[in-house]
């Protein structure tokens, strides 16, 4: 039985060392490898360096005794197949060594037709265990692996749930907007259409600028909308390529200089920095006209606009800074939120709130953050980052 037997390592321990040797030679014949000894302690140390798989120990021996030898070798080896010798008189210990995990036991004097299918068993249930120890791990570990994929989908489902109230609210709040100045001219253009309704002719033309002003606001917010649902719905195509930023602020500037001009504002642009931005240079140009123009319409009288540009670790920063009143920590929070004026919708600066939500979806589609800091009554700052070309 050599194919049973061979690199199986055997180490049999009996304090008789004729029996020792005895039972080292026959299990050698049958293809074990064996190694003996006739005192625990010596066994116990040459068990330490492992590779063995059974133990073949006396359960009589003088000094350490089978069951501690046993206790300890499996303490070093869980795996350890162990099979304990006895006499007939000591059986008692030998159930109990069972108990302590001794795999079976064998009664002295052993025949070879008993020793070799008990050493075949307890190789073989040493395997099963061995083996369902693995499985019991790899179940385990696809535990684990499930329970993770689950807390992901978990995430998952909770940001497209978050994702999904997000778009509710902003169409509900769309359709408010849009409803607004299409029922001003609806309203505007009934009196106008009336018979009845007096209307005067410099009311009339009060009434149709009315109509012009809501039309004009309504034009302004659908083409934002459709910016912004082009972005989200990722069929804005760029072209992205190496900006030189003083060449495109310049342009936006002559853009900008009206606006500028009908509030006295001081409009300062960077020195000619030979910086470039690796962007879509329209659509950079159509967030620095957004900056620009927030810079402007919420500045005062006589005030300032200066834009710095800088770079460093491979991007470019550009920085609007104005002198106008500027936001409170509170609304800082609020800002990039569709539709959410800042309380500016009372006041007399024409807009639909959904610039910045657009700029900072453009920014991010072009590998940019954009960010703000702000003092009240003393100014904001509104910066971008792009990957520098
Ligand atoms: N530079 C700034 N200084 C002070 N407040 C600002 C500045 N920029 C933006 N805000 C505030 O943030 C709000 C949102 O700005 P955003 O550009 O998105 O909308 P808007 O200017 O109101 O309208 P539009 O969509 O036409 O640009 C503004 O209404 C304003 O209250
Ligand atoms: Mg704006």
């Amino acid at each position: 039985m050599a194919a049973d037997g061979s690199a199986v390592r055997v180490l049999v321990v009996d304090d008789e060392a004729s029996h020792m040797q005895a039972l080292c030679d026959t299990l050698r014949d049958y293809g074990y490898q064996t190694v003996g000894f006739t005192a625990g302690e010596a066994a116990l140390a040459e068990l330490g360096g492992g590779g063995y798989a059974l133990l073949l120990a006396d359960l009589m021996m003088p000094g350490m005794d089978g069951i501690t030898l046993l206790q300890a070798a499996l303490r070093s080896d869980p795996d350890l197949a162990c099979l304990i010798m006895t006499g007939d008189g000591t059986i008692g210990s030998a159930v109990e060594a069972m108990q302590q995990g001794a795999l079976d036991y064998i009664l002295k004097p052993f025949k070879l037709s008993v020793i070799l299918p008990v050493l075949k068993r307890a190789l073989a249930m040493r395997q099963l265990r061995i083996d369902k120890a693995q499985v019991e791990q790899s179940l385990r570990e696809r535990a684990a692996e499930l329970a993770q994929a689950n807390r992901e989908l978990d995430l998952a489902r909770a940001k497209a749930e978050l994702a999904s109230r997000a778009k509710s609210a902003f169409i509900s709040s769309m359709s408010h907007e849009l409803r607004t100045p299409l029922n001003a001219i609806l309203g505007f253009s009934h009196i106008l259409s009336s018979t009845t309704l007096p209307s005067t002719a410099a009311q009339k033309r009060e009434f149709a600028a009315h109509i012009l002003k809501s039309s004009k606001h309504l034009l302004a917010l659908i083409n934002e909308i459709l910016d912004l649902a082009k972005v989200e719905s990722g069929t804005m195509e760029l072209e992205l390529q190496a900006v030189p930023l003083a060449e495109l602020i310049q342009e936006c500037a002559t853009l900008i200089q009206p606006l500028c001009a009908a509030r006295q504002l001081r409009l300062a642009l960077p020195a000619a920095a030979q910086l470039r931005a690796l962007a879509d240079p329209t659509r950079l140009k159509q967030i620095m006209l957004n900056l620009l123009s927030n810079a402007a319409k919420y500045n005062r009288e006589g005030g300032a606009i200066a834009v710095h540009c800088g770079a460093g670790g491979g991007r470019v920063r550009i920085r609007v800074c104005d002198t106008g009143m500027g936001l409170r920590p509170e609304q800082l929070g609020e800002l990039f939120q569709p539709f959410n004026r800042l309380g500016q919708e009372h006041g007399g600066e024409e807009g639909t709130g959904i610039g910045l939500v657009v700029t900072r979806r453009l920014v991010e589609l072009m590998d940019g953050a954009i960010g703000a800091a702000s003092e009240p009554g003393q100014g904001s700052e509104f910066w971008i980052d792009l990957p520098a070309a």
